[in-house]
């Protein structure tokens, strides 16, 4: 029953990335921060590239999808596998009472900082609270939260688990995220318990009952005022549940907003307005909502074909889910560096989720990922950070970047996606970016190669212990010096 249930959990997630996945065009309606802290740390936050994200809540404790098994929607990843699946109601029950069961003693968020930054990870974004509604801080607005007496973990030091993670990270440079759900499955605010839920959205007419709807635009705006007031110097406020919008911004193109039927306009102006009173240049990004409060874009579970010319960031999982499911599978670190390159040469960055377990700690084969990655970025990253794209962008397993000060392009040959090792040829011949000059060509944790350059061909020659059996892994990068 357990296997099956595991196995079910992966093929859910799988499902997930497809339907999810946001196919529209995401560089319409962007609007360009004007507030000059605002872009100071938009462009800060463009050159560091590689993000830690983290899915937690008290559904980690049942390795099940996050929240989403709440939603009375007919879908793959709504599927019910806990206790009492039969019954919508006795369900919700038994997973509200996750809350009473939770004790992530193993929590130890100085481990997981320093595993991401030896990774080469500069920033972090953690669920603070998903749409199930469990805030994993201590809010003052609810008791449905792990620092409520319910939780046995309330009695822990580190019981504000959002707290911890945050000064952690912090006190190892990394910028600091909060992601919050907008909407809120627990709220009698959002499914008011008159109706039943119907779907994901708000279960009344909030046009119909201003009132209510107005109480819970005040408890939204006051649980994320207590995390832009309580939690040190925030960088990220990203927000999630897209339906939870303004009704005239809805997109009928993009599958999942065609179950919006109702206005759900949450007052962003008077949210951010407050967030940045408290963060000064706190970046906003009210996901799939363009406008001006989305600072960036949130490709999910995808990296765009193309270079994208606004700011924007892949999420995607390191496992099959965002949530721990047990005995998940873990990319290669091949294909995560991979994909960090091809992020990286087409102008954006990639934010990569770890999902803690029930016990408060990770999968060993995630810290074992983020070694072989740390490894790889060690001689590397030179190529990553503080880059941005430059044509030809992409040409065969050959991927470019320029350092921003233009003094520097960096082209990355890929191993073969089944193959760790690098097996780079006698000579390599590649299209000189933008035709720029080249002074000197580098192939990193190696040294200086010789070059010849034909009109805007340059021909790099290898040395021969570098050729087969080169020891490099997953990406060679040479430097070429402007
Ligand atoms: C998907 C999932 C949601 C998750 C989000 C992260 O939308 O449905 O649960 O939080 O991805 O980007």
């Amino acid at each position: 029953m357990k296997l099956n249930y595991v196995l079910s959990a992966a093929l859910t997630c799988i499902t997930v990335w497809g339907l999810h996945a946001q196919h529209h065009n995401v560089s319409a309606g962007y609007v360009p921060p004007s507030d000059p802290l605002v872009q100071q740390n938009l462009a800060e936050w463009q050159d560091l590239k590689f993000g830690l994200f983290m899915h937690w809540g008290t559904y980690s404790q049942w390795g099940i999808v996050e929240s989403w098994s709440l939603c009375p929607e007919d879908e793959g990843w709504t599927v019910r596998r806990g206790p009492h699946a039969e019954n919508y109601f006795d369900y919700v029950k038994a997973y509200e009472n996750l809350q009473t069961t939770f004790n992530p003693i193993q929590f130890n968020p100085e481990k997981w900082a320093e595993a991401a930054k030896q990774a080469g990870m500069k920033y972090v974004v953690f669920t603070t609270k998903h749409h199930d509604g469990f805030a994993m801080f201590d809010t003052k607005h609810s008791d449905y939260k792990i620092t409520d007496p319910k939780t046995p973990f309330s009695a822990n030091p580190k019981a504000n688990v959002a707290k911890e993670i945050f000064s952690a990270f912090r006190t190892d440079g990394f910028k600091i995220g909060a992601y919050f759900s907008k909407p809120d499955w627990h709220s009698d605010d959002y499914w008011w318990p008159y109706f039943p839920p119907k779907d994901r959205n708000v279960n009344y007419d909030p046009v119909k009952y201003p009132e209510r709807w107005e109480n819970f635009k005040q408890f939204t705006y006051n649980q994320i005022e207590e995390l832009m007031t309580d939690y040190g110097k925030m960088d990220i406020l990203w927000l999630d549940g897209g339906w939870v919008r303004p009704f005239a911004t809805v997109d009928t193109t993009v599958e999942w907003q065609r179950t919006i039927k109702v206005e759900q306009d949450i007052d962003m102006a008077r949210i951010a307005g407050m967030a940045r009173k408290h963060q000064p240049g706190i970046l906003v990004v009210d996901r799939t909502v363009p406008g001006e409060f989305e600072n960036y874009v949130t490709p999910e579970q995808t990296v765009p074909e193309e270079p994208l010319n606004i700011p924007w960031e892949s999420c995607m999982t390191m496992g099959g889910s965002w949530s721990y499911v047990p005995h998940d599978t873990y990319k290669p670190a091949r294909q995560i560096v991979h994909t960090l390159i091809k992020i990286v040469s087409r102008g954006g960055s990639y934010l990569l989720n770890i999902g803690p377990g029930p016990h408060g700690d990770w999968d060993p084969a995630a810290y074992q990922r983020l070694e072989e990655i740390g490894t790889w970025m060690s001689v590397n990253s030179e190529g990553i950070y503080s880059t941005r794209s430059i044509a030809p962008f992409a040409e065969q397993n050959l991927y470019y970047t320029q350092h921003k000060s233009g003094n520097a392009s960096y082209v990355f040959y890929l191993s073969n996606d089944d193959q760790d090792e690098v097996s780079l040829p006698d000579k390599l011949r590649f299209t000189v970016p933008e035709g720029k000059a080249i002074k000197r060509v580098e192939l990193l944790g190696v040294g200086e190669v010789s070059f010849k350059r034909t009109d805007d061909t340059l021909e790099v020659s290898i040395p021969k212990s570098k050729q087969q059996n080169s020891g490099i892994r997953y990406a060679a990068t040479f430097t070429l010096i402007h």
